[in-house]
């Protein structure tokens, strides 16, 4: 008899990854389908939702072609957060969906962190153009034609699941992005809703991560020749669901996620938010919360890269300890710790000398530097870290995690599957199913630590160095 196996279905930016995995956390296949983001204007990102949905269906076809079909016994999901989705009455897509790193509202944002103190205390969290409140707003105000037909409000993710199982549900870690969660006791603000003009129906129900939505509609599972037994399980944010994947679940661990974005989050054990502090306080895929920092561009700021310089960087840039090349990554804005949608990227201290490699590595650092100051915040909210685990497509440089520990000051534990969020929900998935007693028994199982990298004296001293100039570096361009 096959072994039972569980899909991950990772909703990205960039594409849908899907991965079939066993109980032991074995990896029997994975397939990627990329897709694009549009962007119709500066600073607006968007995607189609019903390009997800048929990326989706296209990807689990091939994922499945040659294996035993019958094995699989649940699914579930990890979904780019904050996206604002919205159908109608006849659960038709009304506009593309706004995604997590579109900065067009702005003002939507300003005027909600005017008082910052109340909507702290209301959600946990400030404002920011990314979250879904601001953009519900701006569609109000720019928009009134397409924010009247608005019938169910959902996040990425959530669009899928209602492909699979025909339920408008979410669970509590990507309803804690909309900044229309009470994040503290789980449940949706009621003053939040009349501020931003909304009716809780239009609201998704919201379960926990790790609950079963229902059995997959029959009309899908003939399509994809699954049995109409697999359960669709909730899943969540990929931020917490790739926390799930790291084994980053006990209190003030640490996980890192090079993706499109880039992120630092810290799992805890209580609600702790930061008052007015530029950092987002969710609740995690475990019941539990977490504390996170985000750059908005990362492995995609090495991309950008590459492209630039015609795919002739590669990942034989080393290290140098005198590089005197700084760069900015705020190339689609940044969020944390600046919150400033209109914030540019930049290199700085160029001569006639200066190589290609110099500039890339000086793109690996300030992406690591970046990230030091959103762990920064964390410090200063008395939260320490000595170590972190780290994923996502950046996880596989054989530089980026040595820079990484250095420039933060902390040990990187490199883990047996970079697929973070993948695995997470699959995980999830075989949690529901019963194969593990919870969350923390999985991962026990599953994730492995394949390698630490130790902080190096002569690095950590020479990058604690380069962060001062670097932390100086955006201010003084606000002065321009
Ligand atoms: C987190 C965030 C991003 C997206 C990327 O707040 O906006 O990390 O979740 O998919």
């Amino acid at each position: 008899m096959a072994n039972n196996t569980y899909i991950g279905v990772d909703l990205g930016t960039s594409a849908v990854k899907l991965l079939l995995v066993e109980k032991t956390g074995k990896i029997v296949n994975s397939v990627s389908v990329p897709y694009p983001v549009n962007i119709p204007k500066p600073n607006f990102s968007e995607q189609d939702p019903t390009l997800w949905w048929s990326a989706t269906k296209s990807g689990l076809k091939k994922l499945l072609s040659k294996v035993n079909k019958s094995s699989v016994k649940g699914i579930s999901f990890s979904g780019q957060m904050h996206g604002l989705v919205m159908l109608d009455q006849h659960d038709q897509v009304i506009r593309p969906c706004i995604l997590w790193n579109d900065g067009r509202s702005q003002k939507e944002t300003d005027a909600l962190n005017k008082n910052a103190k109340k909507l702290n205390a209301l959600t946990g969290n400030i404002a920011f153009p990314g979250f879904t409140a601001p953009k519900i707003m701006w569609v109000k105000k720019h928009e009134p034609q397409n924010f009247k037909k608005i019938k169910k409000i959902m996040l990425p993710k959530d669009y899928i699941l209602n492909q699979f199982t025909h339920r408008f549900v979410t669970d509590y870690s990507d309803a804690a992005g909309t900044l229309l969660l009470d994040v503290k006791n789980k449940k949706w603000s009621k003053e939040m809703l009349k501020i931003v003009g909304i009716k809780e129906k239009q609201l998704p129900k919201i379960l926990e991560s790790y609950d079963v939505v229902s059995k997959i509609q029959p009309s899908v599972a003939r399509e994809l020749g699954l049995s109409p037994n697999v359960m669709i399980v909730t899943g969540g944010a990929d931020n917490a669901i790739a926390a799930i994947g790291t084994a980053t679940t006990t209190h003030q661990a640490c996980n890192i996620s090079l993706g499109t974005s880039g992120t630092l989050l810290i799992a805890l054990d209580a609600y702790h938010a930061g008052n007015t502090l530029p950092i987002h306080s969710f609740n995690h895929a475990n019941g539990k919360y977490y504390l996170m920092g985000c750059i908005l561009s990362a492995a995609s700021a090495y991309s950008w890269w590459s492209n630039v310089s015609q795919g002739k960087v590669t990942d034989n840039v080393s290290l140098n300890l005198k590089n005197d090349i700084y760069f900015l990554p705020y190339l689609t804005g940044e969020r944390c710790p600046y919150n400033d949608p209109n914030a540019t990227g930049a290199f700085f201290n160029l001569k006639s000398n200066t190589t290609r490699f110099d500039m890339s590595l000086a793109v690996l650092e300030g992406v690591a530097f970046a990230l030091r100051d959103c762990l920064e915040i964390a410090r200063k909210m008395g939260i320490k870290i000595n170590s972190t685990t780290i994923c996502g497509g950046g996880a596989k440089s054989k530089i980026w995690p040595t820079i990484i520990a250095n420039a933060l000051n902390v040990d990187v534990k490199l883990i047996n599957a970079d697929e973070g969020p993948g695995l997470g929900a699959a995980i999830l998935a075989m949690v529901a199913n019963h194969e593990y007693k919870n969350i923390n028994d999985a991962t026990k199982h599953i994730v492995k630590i394949s390698k630490v990298i130790k902080r190096d004296k002569k690095l950590l001293a020479y990058y604690q160095k380069k962060y001062q100039t670097y932390h100086k570096l955006y201010p003084l361009l606000q002065k321009i």
